[in-house]
């Protein structure tokens, strides 16, 4: 690994792509993945690197998120070294959430660093985090960055998918079924706690997926005398257990707090299972690969063709190019609807 630091300062008298020849490729791209990992990551890197090699471009990876750039932690990485890893989960690359990349002065060392290696243009990989850097790094060093939307969270701006969702939602859908099994045995009530600390989109779909009662969102404030009646109506009618999945965090108070609160008040023997990062992990979907395959290839050819710096992700199932100057406006929404489709289809 290379260490090498080097100071400058930003220039901001550059427009995009200005260390190229006018209407010239790159001679290298780099390619790094920041923030949460998302299952497909390395599907997405494969592609990136694939596409490159096919376009006599050098791609070169960056360890450790935006904190490699910074520190110079870059390496060539020709196809073979690609080889064998669309199929796993994680990042071979790693990932770090960069607290010198918040500052103006870590995204000029790393635009530096950058420009040092050659490195002309940039694939980045990651969340809605990631791509507030990405907007920055773009504006401030004038380089070409091109993001592709990575986050089990399905809540990347630019995008209606985000590469993870899928797998994570799989995931947490295996988990409600055997989950189901133990309730329905046991006549009990049961709090799954799935990941997405500001977005329900995991628990939407594992709560319509897996059939459960009710679904608890960070979007929208829960009235808990409300579900206690909707339990105890269930009850009635002769249901005898019942799943409810709450997004973690803060904003619903999480699933051990919900369902101390519950359980007493309908007098029903409660278990909480909290999922966790056994979400974030394990080999991509279909759904997963091919997106990552699509949207890598898309960002490598966008550079090439000199496109403004873009969010690189999808439009109602086509690929689809969003400028980074207007992708943080378009924050994908929950629908309400299939929230109530929940309750509807529980009865
Ligand atoms: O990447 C998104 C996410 O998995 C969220 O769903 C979750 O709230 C958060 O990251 C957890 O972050 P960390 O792994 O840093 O605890």
């Amino acid at each position: 690994m290379d260490s090498e630091l080097i100071k400058v300062s930003p220039d901001s008298s550059a427009t995009p792509g200005q260390d190229r020849v006018a209407g010239a490729k790159p001679r290298r791209i780099g390619v790094l993945t920041a923030g949460g990992d998302a299952p497909g990551m390395n599907a997405a890197i494969r592609a990136v690197v694939r596409t490159a090699g096919a376009y006599g471009i050098e791609a070169i990876g960056i360890q450790r998120g935006f904190d490699g750039l910074i520190y110079g932690y870059l390496e060539p990485l020709p196809s073979r070294a690609v080889a064998n890893i669309i199929q796993r989960g994680g990042t071979i690359l790693e990932t770090s959430r960069s607290q010198e990349f918040m500052s103006p002065a870590g995204r000029a060392r790393a635009a530096a660093n950058a420009r040092h290696r050659g490195v002309e243009a940039f694939v980045v990989i990651g969340g809605d985090g990631t791509l507030a850097g990405a907007v920055a790094f773009a504006e401030e060093s004038k380089l070409s960055v091109m993001f592709i939307p990575a986050s089990i969270d399905n809540d990347v701006p630019g995008s209606d998918y985000s590469i993870g969702f899928d797998t994570a939602v799989n995931t947490g859908l295996e988990a409600i079924d055997r989950i189901r099994d133990t309730a329905f045995a046991g006549e009990r009530l049961f709090f799954i706690e799935v990941m997405g600390r500001d977005s329900g989109f995991i628990a939407v779909a594992v709560a319509l997926g897996g059939g459960a009662e009710a679904v608890i969102v960070p979007e929208i404030k829960c009235d808990l005398d409300e579900l206690c009646s909707r339990i105890k109506e269930s009850q009635l009618r002769g249901k005898r257990s019942s799943l409810i999945v709450v997004s973690e965090g803060p904003r619903t108070g999480g699933a051990i707090a919900i369902a101390e609160s519950v359980k007493s008040r309908v007098g029903m023997p409660a278990r909480v299972v909290v999922l966790g990062h056994i979400q974030r992990g394990g080999a991509p979907t279909s759904r997963d690969r091919i997106a990552a395959s699509r949207l890598g290839t898309a960002a490598v050819r966008a550079i090439v063709d000199g496109r403004e710096p873009s969010v690189v992700g999808e439009d109602r199932g086509a690929v689809a190019y969003v400028p980074l100057s207007k992708a943080l406006e378009r924050r994908p929404a929950l629908d309400p609807s299939l929230i109530e489709l929940v309750s509807l289809l529980s009865v």
